[in-house]
């Protein structure tokens, strides 16, 4: 029988859960903390419905290693990063079993959508659930920070925070709702312009440029001007605000990134191409921005009634390989079993 399968027959010590990735407007590159993994910054994102991971977990007291599956694959012995993140939910619960867990984005994995967002949301939740621990969203989106600092904000939906925190423990350093996906709705576009794995990870990047670039300081003391003016944006519905603070934290982290040594350069010539058609729709009065991670996709942030016209426009760039579009998401939730509190 598949964990899924068992889950679904009820079985105790099992559970699954659906995360939805995301994407920030206010960038976080940095940790204050590595071992903690706690962000050097705030940061500011919005969840997106389209684009989710399942996990399903299972804790077995027969087993002695942590087993993992992808979709359909084969089981493998899971990475350490898996392990390391299960035994802070076993450490938790006072458990000692090892776990199946069978993961499945909707989407590329390692493309530069996010999905260790999304992948260690799923995981904080189904996991905990199934140690029997029912965690306050608080408490999730600090385990979920300390698998991957963007998943924090996965743990909520609509528009998201993720704190800082001034804590050496970390205790204050996890995600707060902003805006519910109803109450500011947004479109996100993005447009695929490769399809192949990131060269250099987020984690290894930040590294980098934390250690190399003499911007670094520049980064960080002009970090809560941006969360402050996204703030009163969001609290304001105003697009024009939050389109510029975007593209703003956006390209400041992009100068960043370039400025270590040797320098990480994430954009392709289509991607550049995207930024343009975005900022000539935009300066015809057309409510879109763009922002773009630790890869070459771009994600352009529109109101949905022009998510058409976006869309067709980045569509019709050489080099631009498909686009998706998305409506803000959801919380994380359990699936097949009642949502946590
Ligand atoms: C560019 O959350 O993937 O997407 O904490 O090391 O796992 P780790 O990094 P990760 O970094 C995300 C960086 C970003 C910007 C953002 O999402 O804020």
């Amino acid at each position: 029988m598949t964990v899924k399968a068992e889950i679904e027959s009820q079985e105790q010590g099992a559970a699954q859960a659906r995360a939805h990735s995301n994407i920030a407007l206010v960038k976080y590159w940095g940790k204050r903390d590595k071992q903690l993994n706690l962000p050097a910054t705030g940061s500011i994102s919005v969840t997106l419905d389209a684009l989710y991971t399942d996990t399903a977990v299972r804790f077995d007291p027969e087993l002695t290693e942590d087993q993992f599956r992808y979709g359909d694959g084969s089981w493998q012995t899971a990475e350490p990063r898996l392990t390391r993140f299960l035994d802070l939910i076993r450490a938790m619960a006072g458990t000692h079993g090892a776990a199946w867990i069978e993961s499945q984005n909707n989407f590329a994995t390692g493309s530069g959508l996010a999905s260790s967002a999304s992948g260690f949301a799923a995981l904080a939740l189904a996991g905990t659930q199934a140690a029997g621990l029912t965690l306050s969203r608080t408490a999730l989106s600090m385990l979920a920070r300390q698998g991957s600092g963007s998943a924090a904000r996965s743990i909520f939906g609509g528009l998201v925070e993720m704190r800082r925190g001034t804590e050496a423990d970390g205790s204050d350093a996890h995600a707060v709702p902003l805006l519910g996906p109803d109450q500011w709705p947004l479109s996100v576009v993005i447009a695929i312009t490769d399809n192949r794995s990131k060269t250099v990870g987020s984690t290894e990047g930040m590294t980098r440029t934390v250690e190399t670039s003499p911007y670094f300081s520049g980064w960080t003391d002009s970090a809560e001007q941006d969360l402050e003016a996204m703030r009163h944006a969001i609290s304001a519905r105003n697009f024009e605000a939050l389109a510029e603070i975007t593209e703003h934290s956006c390209l400041k982290m992009h100068a960043l990134m370039m400025s270590g040594r040797p320098g990480l350069i994430y954009w392709n010539p289509a991607t550049l191409a995207a930024m343009q058609a975005v900022r000539e729709l935009r300066s015809q009065g057309v409510p879109v921005c763009f922002t773009i991670d630790a890869g070459p996709q771009l994600k352009a942030v529109c109101e949905p009634s022009v998510a058409e016209t976006v869309e067709r426009t980045l569509k019709a760039i050489p080099g631009v390989l498909e686009t998706r579009h998305s409506r803000l998401g959801p919380d994380a939730h359990l699936t097949g079993s009642p949502v946590c509190s």
